[in-house]
């Protein structure tokens, strides 16, 4: 955890507390009470063009697909269709992904690991312009991973702020118009005051850093599913995570208008014996946005966090049966793209089927976005639930 966190407010030198280069007015006389000065904060000199991005993604009927699989976690997905964790077979899968035809009529961004911004497609064109084709946003993953929080509970803290700038300013460059920064919260665990704090903090700092080059932050702190909890702990917990994140979003000086969240739907621990109808995970989840997050906020794109394709879907859909404050979509990694990597299972004669998988997953909870999904003619895969203990993005 950074230091200046254990300083209060009031201790904070000026561009601590503000985030940003601030300059005191030329009248301005401390006399050592710094919270009697008002300051101007100046606004990302990226502003309103985070405003628009962060409107753009959150488009009515579209979503995020994310496909920002560490090489590692890639390669597991690769495992379970039997093909070796090699660059082709990543380059053949993620190619498959970014090129589906038409997909961008419910697809607004999709989020990248480094290595595909970078990347070209099997027939040589950049990722990145291919998306751009499809009106499709580049987003980009810069948190570096968990590691263990010493002195907690085995609860870990995401790293990834050391040139968190200059790496921002380099993938805007690319082409990246927003970025994710996935830490977690155990409830099993905990989860301790520490770990909230430091997942909460990290978040601003790098909210705070993404706007300021230009990227609109996807602010993620993922509460796992791992647990035999009821859906009243999750409840409690995303209300304790969300009071910390947002109150150091506000003390970062983060622009609300040009964030977009990514939460965990409010359910039962995966473990639980009580399961939740779509209705009840829409109603817990609604009073928690209602309770915490600021109408200013444009998107929330929820993950899917181990839950089968078809159950996100339809707990999206609930979510849709009345106007809310915000866009309320997805931000789906596995709940988009099991079916699809199933159907392809490495096979270049199957490339054309696993797209069309996509597309219907894509077109499906666009529906849910607007809260219009039915539910009827999903497969048997769609609806296995894919929760791993202890997943690892
Ligand atoms: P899942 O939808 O598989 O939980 O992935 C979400 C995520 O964090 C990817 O950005």
């Amino acid at each position: 955890m950074a230091a200046s966190l254990l300083k209060s407010p009031a201790l904070l030198n000026r561009s601590e507390l503000f985030g940003q280069s601030v300059r005191p007015p030329s009248s301005a006389s401390f006399h050592g009470h710094p919270t009697t000065v008002s300051f101007t904060v100046k606004a990302s000199a990226y502003a309103d063009e985070l405003v628009k991005t962060a409107k753009t993604v959150a488009s009515p009927g579209r979503g995020i697909l994310a496909m920002d699989e560490s090489n590692a976690t890639c390669g597991k997905r690769l495992a379970s269709i039997g093909l070796e964790n090699t660059e082709a077979n990543r380059q053949a899968y993620r190619t498959l992904l970014v090129s589906v035809p038409g997909i961008g009529q419910y697809i607004s961004g999709a989020i990248l690991f480094e290595e595909t911004l970078y990347q070209s497609t099997v027939d040589g064109k950049k990722m990145v312009d291919v998306l751009v084709e499809q009106n499709i946003m580049p987003g980009i993953k810069v948190d570096k991973g968990l590691v263990p929080l010493a002195g907690s509970n085995n609860e870990s803290w995401c790293q990834g702020l050391d040139g968190l700038a200059s790496r921002c300013a380099a993938y805007y460059q690319q082409g990246a118009r927003f970025a994710k920064w996935r830490t977690v919260v155990s409830i099993p665990n905990g989860p301790s005051a520490l770990a909230v704090k430091e997942a909460a903090w990290g978040l601003a700092r790098y909210a705070a850093i993404a706007q300021d080059n230009g990227l609109v932050p996807i602010v993620e702190p993922e509460i796992l599913l791992d647990g035999d909890h009821g859906i009243d702990r999750t409840f409690e917990v995303a209300l304790k995570v969300w009071a910390e994140v947002f109150f150091y979003l506000a003390e970062n000086s983060v622009l609300f208008e040009g964030i977009l969240l990514k939460p965990s739907m409010v359910t039962p621990g995966a473990e639980c014996k009580e399961k939740a109808t779509p209705e009840q995970v829409a109603e817990y989840t609604l009073k928690f946005l209602q309770r915490r997050i600021p109408p200013a906020v444009p998107g929330i794109m929820f993950l899917s966090g181990g839950q089968s394709e078809v159950e996100a879907t339809l707990n999206l859909n609930a979510m849709n049966q009345q106007p809310n404050p915000w866009h309320v979509s997805f931000s789906y990694a596995r709940a988009l793209q099991n079916t699809c990597l199933k159907t392809w299972g490495g096979r270049p004669e199957n490339v054309k089927v696993a797209q069309v998988a996509l597309l219907m997953r894509a077109k499906s909870n666009s529906l849910a976005q607007l809260g219009k999904y039915i539910g009827e003619g999903e497969s048997e895969e769609a609806k296995k639930g894919m929760f791993v203990k202890g997943y690892v993005y």
